[in-house]
């Protein structure tokens, strides 16, 4: 892939306007790409576009637009017709979690872009070796992980399935960076990619403690985010060990490795909610309970702390050492 990197050259295309469908385009139109967001349902043609606006005056609010949030618009046609995604280069399939469905979506995509636009999948946790044989040219085709809400997150992985091209992963990893994203390139496809696999590994722990009477499900989240929430900001766990010594991560590994769960059936805590009909927050029932307004502020409080934790991210970027080292060797000059 030789094309510029400037977005505004670049014509993307969303597919799947749910949730992540409408951020991601919403990130897509900031970072200044023309974007054509295919509804495949009747209902996303009425969801979509007051979505993406309620985003857009969100983000100008807190600071993050140079220009009026309607000027971002322009740029958007929203629309049921995959014959518009024809002049795309990239095209975001943000469709739910369903081989069936993606692959038939893959089939309507691939029947009208260039032989060599770049396909991609939000998927969370389907195999991209596996989604890319559903599609005609699997080389172009890669996995791109983002995290809700998509116009304010950090996080991107680009993920190559068996059959991806490399550099076309890379050339994207570099467009990312127009996006915001301080991306991550996963370069040989694995289950549940690289963050998947670490937070289900912690999910899975924090599971074993309060179903074997060890904490509170309160206790267990309380000590989280005061423990990793206080750092995982600035440091991920390698960094984490250089700054707070080596030699004591060693000696514990030892003894407590053989002590955590390895659990591989589905805990019964949270197969009860599911069978119950819980969603979490988004119908006030899940791991705690909650009256409809708490679960609405829940909702709100996770939205503004997106934004502050943006503003502290931005602060702190993974070279803000070397950064600080430039600015030191200037001073000296
Ligand atoms: N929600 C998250 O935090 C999150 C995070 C990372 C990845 N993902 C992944 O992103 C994808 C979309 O998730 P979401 O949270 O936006 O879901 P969502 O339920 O909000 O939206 C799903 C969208 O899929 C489309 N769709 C539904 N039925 C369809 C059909 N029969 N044919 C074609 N399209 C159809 C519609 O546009 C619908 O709006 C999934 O693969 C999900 O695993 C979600």
């Amino acid at each position: 892939m030789n094309l510029p990197i400037i977005p505004e050259n670049i014509p993307v295309g969303v597919v799947g306007l749910g949730l992540m469908g409408c951020s991601i385009t919403t990130c897509l139109l900031m970072a200044g790409h023309p974007v054509v967001a295919v509804a495949p349902l009747p209902v996303d043609m009425e969801t979509a576009e007051p979505r993406i606006r309620e985003h857009l005056a969100k983000s100008f609010q807190e600071g993050l637009l140079t220009k009026e949030p309607a000027t971002y618009l322009e740029p958007l046609v929203i629309t049921e017709e995959y014959s518009l995604l024809k002049n795309c280069r990239v095209i975001m399939e943000c469709t739910v979690e369903n081989i069936a469905i993606k692959k038939a979506v893959y089939e309507r995509v691939e029947a009208v872009v260039a032989d060599d636009a770049i396909i991609t999948s939000n998927t969370s946790a389907i195999p991209i070796s596996l989604l890319q044989r559903e599609t005609r040219l699997p080389a172009r085709f890669l996995g791109l992980h983002w995290a809700e809400p998509s116009h304010t997150t950090r996080f991107l992985e680009i993920i190559c399935g068996d059959l991806s091209d490399v550099p076309t992963a890379e050339w994207l990893y570099e467009l990312s960076h127009q996006w915001g994203k301080e991306p991550t390139l996963v370069r040989k496809d694995i289950r549940g990619f690289i963050t998947n696999r670490l937070m289900y590994a912690m999910y899975r722990e924090a599971f074993n403690l309060v179903e074997k009477g060890y904490a509170t499900i309160e206790d267990v989240d309380r000590a989280c985010r005061n423990n990793a929430g206080y750092w995982m900001t600035l440091v991920g766990v390698f960094r984490w060990m250089d700054l707070t010594g080596v030699p004591a991560y060693h000696t514990v590994m030892k003894d407590l490795f053989p002590t955590l769960s390895n659990q591989t059936e589905v805990p019964q805590l949270i197969d009860a909610i599911v069978n119950a009909g819980g969603k979490g927050v988004l119908n006030a029932q899940g791991f705690y309970e909650y009256t409809p307004e708490e679960a609405e502020l829940w909702k709100q409080t996770y939205e503004e702390f997106s934004y502050d934790i943006r503003r502290l991210a931005l602060k702190y970027p993974a070279d803000v050492v070397q950064k600080k080292l430039a600015a030191r060797k200037a001073t000296e000059e």
